[in-house]
């Protein structure tokens, strides 16, 4: 893949990242720059600054930076290529494409077709009396006509080759259905249908898409549900079951489910704000796109231990993020013999029904009240011993929380439950905020006593070998970006005089740049660099720089860097110099050795 470079110039100069960031994150100015909550982590405040002058972003958060290309790559997750077509098309702009990607382009469109059909194909036989047995099974499950025809459902049948015959027909090849993984190839190499016998489940994206399939079978057998594996058009991580309908239902909140029954079920009960992560557990691809329809989440998980630690994993991935939490316990459900059994969101809106359900929605706790019963649950409150134990635990979640209101009442609440007095349980919290400060102050003067590792990048493969050196290839990285009038008449450095390849890298190309009379940019190297890279130049170039006396701190990196290199290489032969001599041979002048 290579667009040509004055492409992706013009496309630079269209796509402005000020109006491309603020079409997805609030921006508030300060200074020359803006800030906002960081789409890529979770959290309150705002860390996330995009630097209009220099076309850049970046986030004291999380660390992640880069240009308007690297943005639409992490937001919309797109390739470079397809982060390159998506900005082109926002500045209505033709895209000059080669004929490798046109090809991958067109293979992708071709699998999403295919998959197209084959929800079709399913959906044909769900109705034909080929598709009895399935229909006999959505019966069972009182799932209604017009709710599997809302979610698309279908039904695969008991044979071999049923949907290959059709889909070949249909002209798709043997190596896309293979791709799609819709039919898998047994030891001889012989392709069968991979879906047999169950209920057809397609997985539709908040595009519209038909991305994967989900199945179930109609009895006890087992694998009980069979999803489509990872292919070019499906990454389990990044989708939510569901949320194709989800996305548009009026309800304030989501609600999170383990199965994709679950969700059938409430939506039809007319809880249409439900999505399941397919067995999974919650992603942080997963939160992103959701943050995108709502701001309250409801986790609605199995009541077992597995859906507890789901809850608890999916309450750490959450935590100190925008999205408010809560926490929908369903009860456990009394048999006729009085056993308590466990059940799912599909057994009880189908036990209880939907207005019990919708009780339990508005009185859902938030993810404190969770945890801290998670917490008592552990301890026998009757015996002394238990109660000790249980203050010190619960001391230390709730000296976590930030809010000292939130402290207060939650405080209360688990001393009521101890039996001791409030004021008691006040003191065990603040000592243990008091450890909690202390421990973070003692990281934070351990990184501010060793100014090396501060400068470091994130990346440990990025790592500088040479501190002194790197900070001034930064130094002239920053002060060329800044004011390109400062670049120098003749190379002043080369590559490998650099310590740090990547530094050296990107000087290179801010020369060529410069000597091609194009502007210089880091977000032009969007496709040069990998991610990680990409972020630690854009750590680099939001430290401050004054370019007031530009020359002359320009001229003193260069020697900084000169003097190192020197060092390093216990005086070898300035490269530069080389350079230069090599240049004059070349030109037929006598070298003065
Ligand atoms: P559960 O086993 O809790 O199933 O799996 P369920 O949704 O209650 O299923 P029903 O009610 O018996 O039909 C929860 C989810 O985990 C995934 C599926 O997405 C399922 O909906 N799963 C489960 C699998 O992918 N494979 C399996 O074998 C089982
Ligand atoms: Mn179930």
């Amino acid at each position: 893949m290579a667009f040509p470079q004055s492409f992706l110039d013009e496309l630079l100069a269209r796509s402005d990242i000020v109006d491309v960031v603020g079409s997805y994150v609030q921006l508030t100015r300060k200074g020359t720059n803006l800030f906002g909550l960081c789409p890529f982590h979770s959290e309150k405040t705002g860390s996330f600054s995009v630097a209009p002058d220099k076309q850049m972003y970046y986030c004291f958060g999380c660390k992640k930076g880069g240009g308007v290309v690297n943005f639409i790559m992490e937001e919309e997750n797109l390739s470079f290529p397809d982060a390159v077509r998506f900005l082109a098309k926002r500045a209505g702009m033709e895209v000059p494409e080669e004929q490798g990607d046109r090809d991958a382009g067109r293979r992708r469109a071709r699998l999403l077709e295919l998959n197209r059909e084959a929800a079709r194909f399913y959906y044909q036989l769900l109705q034909q009396p080929e598709g009895r047995a399935v229909r006999d099974y959505l019966e069972r499950r009182q799932i209604r006509k017009a709710t599997a025809v809302n979610f698309g459902m279908g039904a695969s049948l008991n044979a071999w080759d049923v949907l290959l015959t059709a889909m070949m027909k249909k002209g798709y090849t043997k190596t896309e259905l293979l791709d799609a993984g819709l039919v898998v190839q047994n030891k001889k190499g012989g392709l069968y249908d991979k879906f047999r016998n169950r209920l057809m489940l397609p997985v539709i994206d908040t595009r519209g898409d038909v991305v994967a399939f989900g199945s179930r079978v109609l009895d006890q057998s087992e694998p009980k549900y069979m999803n489509s594996s990872e292919t070019p058009i499906y990454s389990k991580r990044r989708v939510l079951y569901g949320l194709n309908l989800a996305k548009k239902s009026k309800r304030p909140n989501i609600i999170l489910c383990e199965g994709n029954l679950d969700i059938v079920t409430l939506h039809q009960a007319g809880f249409d704000n439900a999505v399941a992560s397919m067995g999974t557990a919650l992603t942080v691809e997963q939160t992103r796109l959701l943050s995108r329809f709502t701001k309250e989440l409801v986790l609605c998980y199995d009541n077992d231990n597995a859906g507890k630690t789901a809850t608890e994993r999916a309450l750490q991935i959450l935590n100190g993020s925008e999205f408010s939490v809560k926490v929908l316990q369903l009860p456990r459900r009394q048999t006729e013999n009085g056993e308590l059994v466990k059940q799912d969101a599909d057994d009880f809106i189908k036990f209880q029904g939907p207005n019990a359900f919708e009780r339990l929605l508005r009185g859902s706790e938030n993810g404190i009240e969770f945890r801290m019963a998670q917490v008592a649950a552990k301890y026998d409150l009757n015996s002394d011993e238990a109660r000790v134990a249980y203050c010190a635990e619960i001391s230390s979640l709730l000296a976590s929380l930030p809010g000292a209101v939130e402290r207060e009442v939650y405080s209360n609440r688990a001393a009521e439950l101890a039996h001791i007095t409030p004021d008691a349980m006040k003191v065990e919290v603040q000592r243990a905020r008091k450890r909690l400060t202390a421990r973070e102050n003692r990281a934070e003067l351990r990184r501010e006593l060793n100014p090396a590792a501060k400068n470091q990048p994130q990346e440990r493969s990025l790592r500088y070998n040479n501190i002194r050196s790197a900070m001034a290839e930064e130094g002239v990285l920053r002060l060329l970006l800044l004011d390109a009038s400062l670049f120098p008449a003749e190379l002043p450095l080369t590559e490998e005089q650099f310590s740090s390849p990547l530094l050296g890298k990107v000087f290179s190309s801010f020369w060529q740049a410069k000597c091609e009379g194009r502007d210089v940019s880091l977000a032009a190297l969007s496709g040069a660099l990998s991610a990680e890279e990409m972020n630690h130049m854009a750590a680099v170039c939001q430290k401050p720089e004054s370019v007031q006396r530009g020359k002359q701190a320009l001229e003193d990196y260069i020697r900084v860097i000169h003097t190192e290199y020197q060092r390093r290489t216990g005086g070898a032969t300035d490269p530069l110099l080389a350079a230069t001599e090599k240049y004059k041979d070349k030109k037929g002048e006598k070298r003065n050795v």
